[in-house]
């Protein structure tokens, strides 16, 4: 009788160790292979920053008190909010595929040069990659013709995308900030 009751003990006490370990580390998984194949999809599509007219797509949110007399549509230190539409053409007319939603500050202190670094969310709102986005985040030298901004992520059929976007400037009005931007993207994802 007393044997088994310490038999019994020992298995109670066994059976309490082997779970300890399993509640300890229940916060994460068993560290694997990723064996998920990675895809390449090019994006062609042409963003409208409007600033001007009563329905803007970039508003000014905030801007250094040091620049408050200054004329410029960008100055150094502002930064805007955008939900600039994209669409398949630099037409007022062309079909709207997306938005571009989130910030820029302008961030180039030299005369005569404009520098954005951009924090923006590129969404899609029509066909395959409806309800998709990828994110930038970058410096985007506007007044250099031919640019490259960074793609660090992505959500939907974007998941975990990295890529790049190379810019080129359809239109820009320096005097009101209005832009029409052609936006050739690659990118890489699962
Ligand atoms: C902004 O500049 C004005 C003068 O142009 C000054 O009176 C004011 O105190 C400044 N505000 C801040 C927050 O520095
Ligand atoms: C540029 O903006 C100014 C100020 O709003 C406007 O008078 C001018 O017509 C615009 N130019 C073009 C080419 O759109």
């Amino acid at each position: 009788m007393e044997g088994r009751l310490i038999i019994l003990g020992l298995a109670l006490i066994l059976i309490s160790i082997a779970t300890i370990p399993v509640a300890d580390c229940a916060y994460h998984s068993e560290t694997l292979p990723n064996v998920m194949k990675e895809k390449i999809t090019k994006l062609h599509f042409f963003l409208f920053d409007i600033l001007s007219g009563s329905k803007p797509s970039a508003v000014e949110v905030a801007r250094a008190n040091i620049s408050k007399g200054d004329t410029s549509p960008t100055p150094f230190g502002s930064l805007f909010a955008i939900d600039d539409p994209l669409k398949d053409g630099p037409e007022a007319t062309s079909k709207v595929i997306g938005n571009a939603q989130g910030l820029y500050v302008s961030s180039s202190s030299q005369p005569g040069t404009l520098g954005l670094v951009m924090y923006v969310d590129f969404g899609f709102t029509t066909g395959k990659f409806k309800g998709s986005s990828f994110t930038v985040a970058s410096r985007n030298p506007v007044t250099e013709g031919k640019r490259e901004l960074a793609i660090v992520g992505g959500r939907g059929e974007f998941r975990m995308a990295r890529g790049f976007a190379k810019l080129n400037t359809y239109f820009l009005n320096t005097t009101n900030g209005d832009a029409i931007i052609e936006y050739h993207v690659t990118l890489i994802h699962y």
